[in-house]
């Protein structure tokens, strides 16, 4: 399935992103291990697993930021890190990262500004993370999760084909946190594709696929409903633990 010729590649793959095999090493230790996953366009994708299973790497291997040992990271048809996707894949790390000593306004106008947009979008991106009235506020005048919503609006205004999403609702208070999967929804309909990464199990009830990740391993690629079937639990942090429990471990099924 994760096979594909190039003509597939470029014009009717329905992959956003096909990883296959990757293998990556942070320091001495070996992180990702051989891991296949891949993301349908025009979906909303959430990366689940426990803090340290290596969402930030994977993210980073899709964005082209991270050494890889090996295998192989396909974005829109072409190499991670690729200059050409560079405009087209909005990534959002899990600090936030704006200009502290600008306004919220100013911080995405200047985002917008590179991407050609205008002052409505700009003003449509700050009301997207709900912070209007916030907009006159210098960088580091906000809140944590104020200052992540932020980051998020200037990833928003560029209108990305792929937005990658590190842990963008963590902190973040409940109605904020429907509002923002809302927001995502609505821009998977326009055709959107979003990766989410959450430590959060119950966050995989806004997703349409799941990737659940432990230790490096890919534990499985499926919807919600699937994981529910396969498991027989309802609860999505249930679910996952009988997961774990009833299938062997990659490494002892035979991997690296
Ligand atoms: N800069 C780094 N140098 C060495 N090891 C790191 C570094 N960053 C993360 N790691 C290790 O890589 C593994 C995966 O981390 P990470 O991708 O950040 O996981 P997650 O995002 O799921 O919390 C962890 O064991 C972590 O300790
Ligand atoms: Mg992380």
């Amino acid at each position: 399935m994760s096979k594909h010729s190039t003509a597939d590649v470029i014009s009717r793959d329905p992959f956003a992103i096909d990883i296959a095999d990757l293998t990556v090493r942070r320091g001495k230790r070996e992180v990702l291990h051989r891991l296949s996953a891949s993301v349908e366009k025009g979906s909303i994708t959430g990366l689940l697993g426990p803090s340290g299973c290596g969402k930030t790497t994977l993210m980073r291997s899709i964005v082209g930021t991270q050494i890889v040992a090996s295998g192989t990271v396909t974005v829109l048809g072409q190499p991670a890190g690729s200059k050409d996707l560079r405009r087209r894949v909005g990534y959002v790390t899990q600090s936030p990262s704006i200009y502290p000593d600008l306004t919220v306004a100013d911080n995405v106008s200047y985002f917008g500004a590179l991407y050609g947009r205008s002052k409505s979008e700009v003003a449509d991106a700050i009301e997207a993370v709900g912070l209007t009235g916030h907009a006159k506020n210098l960088g580091d005048q906000l809140s944590g999760g104020q200052q992540t919503r932020a980051s998020l609006a200037c990833a928003l205004v560029a209108k990305p084909e792929i937005l990658i999403l590190d842990e963008p609702t963590v902190g973040l208070d409940p109605v904020l946190r429907v509002e923002l999967w809302e927001h995502f929804h609505a821009l998977a309909e326009q055709g959107t594709t979003l990766l989410v990464s959450s430590h959060v199990m119950d966050e995989a009830e806004h997703c349409e696929k799941l990737l659940l990740m432990r230790d490096g391993y890919l534990l499985a690629q499926l919807s919600p409903a699937e994981l529910r079937a396969t498991t027989n639990r309802q609860n999505t942090e249930e679910a996952f633990l009988e997961l774990i429990r009833t299938h062997a471990e990659p490494a002892l099924a035979g991997g690296a």
